[in-house]
């Protein structure tokens, strides 16, 4: 396997750009090939059989960009496809739930975590039953939040509509005085402010796409995969849609440390 070969990472939208900055940020001798299926979005009040099917139409995308691993970056997707996907590759593959769970389980001082998340996420009791595996005594509140995504799509990111749905969502886990809260959606970390204010200052923010970066970083140099920071020319970042590829590159570039210079539309469904 080339280290120099790029990584993939998907999610269902622009969501997962979040975890492509951290993989930016952190690791700046890779390159990454990233798809976000904007056609299909959202995947978070889809069934599993539904997202199963689309993300192995993905992986088998970026198989044929010869990726040397990949990063579901998005959480429906790794809740409801990871633990089948891993089984059928030769590549490593790895979702952003494991490590989330692992940094909300060591930050927790009270033994109460809070997860939100999308509809899928929440109901698939995921981030739950990992925590609940490394440290039993554990008490998870989970609270799905659905208006989250199309707030931040439509940009609403500092805006008293979105001040006032967090605060109605929230409201369940305050009551359950949770120390420390899981961002279990790939979209509210763009939120995070609004909901550190919302939350108070005791309660530890937990954001898996930073997270996740740092495993992938282990993994790569544990297995003596990691790209150097010299990689040789070619275009070190590239990124794919399955819809308005405009509207994709205009979000990248305002949430990602790089000018995101083009964004190429494929036909998924075709893989
Ligand atoms: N990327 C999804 C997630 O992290 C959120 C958007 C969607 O529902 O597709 O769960």
């Amino acid at each position: 396997m080339d280290r120099n070969a790029p990584v993939g990472v998907f999610d269902s939208g622009v969501g997962g750009l979040t975890v492509a900055r951290e993989i930016i940020r952190q690791m700046p001798g890779e390159r990454i090939v990233y798809f976000g299926d904007t056609a299909r979005l959202p995947y978070g009040s889809k069934s599993q059989d539904t997202v199963l099917r689309y993300s192995r139409q993905i992986i088998r995308f970026l198989i044929t960009k010869e990726v040397k691993a990949i990063v579901i970056a998005c959480n429906t997707a790794s809740a409801y496809a990871l633990e089948t996907v891993e089984k059928e590759l030769d590549i490593p593959i790895i979702g952003v739930i494991r490590a989330g769970a692992r940094t909300a389980v060591r930050a927790t001082r009270n033994g109460k975590i809070g997860v939100i998340g999308t509809e899928g996420t929440i109901s698939s009791g995921i981030y739950t039953d990992v925590m609940k595996a490394m440290r039993p005594d554990i008490e998870v509140t989970g609270k799905a939040c659905p208006l989250f995504v199309p707030l931040v799509e439509e940009g609403l990111l500092h805006d008293s509509v979105t001040d006032e749905i967090a605060s109605r969502y929230l409201s369940v886990l305050k009551g359950r005085f949770i120390d420390t809260l899981v961002l279990g959606c790939t979209h509210y970390p763009l939120i995070r402010s609004t909901l550190k204010r919302l939350m108070g200052d005791q309660v530890t923010l937990v954001n898996p796409a930073y997270e996740t970066a740092i495993e992938l970083k282990e993994l790569l140099e544990e297995r003596g995969m990691a790209g150097d920071e010299d990689f040789g020319g070619g275009e070190k970042y590239q990124f794919y849609v399955s819809d308005l590829a405009e509207k994709f590159t205009a979000f990248a570039t305002s949430i990602l440390p790089e000018q995101v210079k083009e964004t190429r539309r494929i036909a998924v469904e075709e893989y």
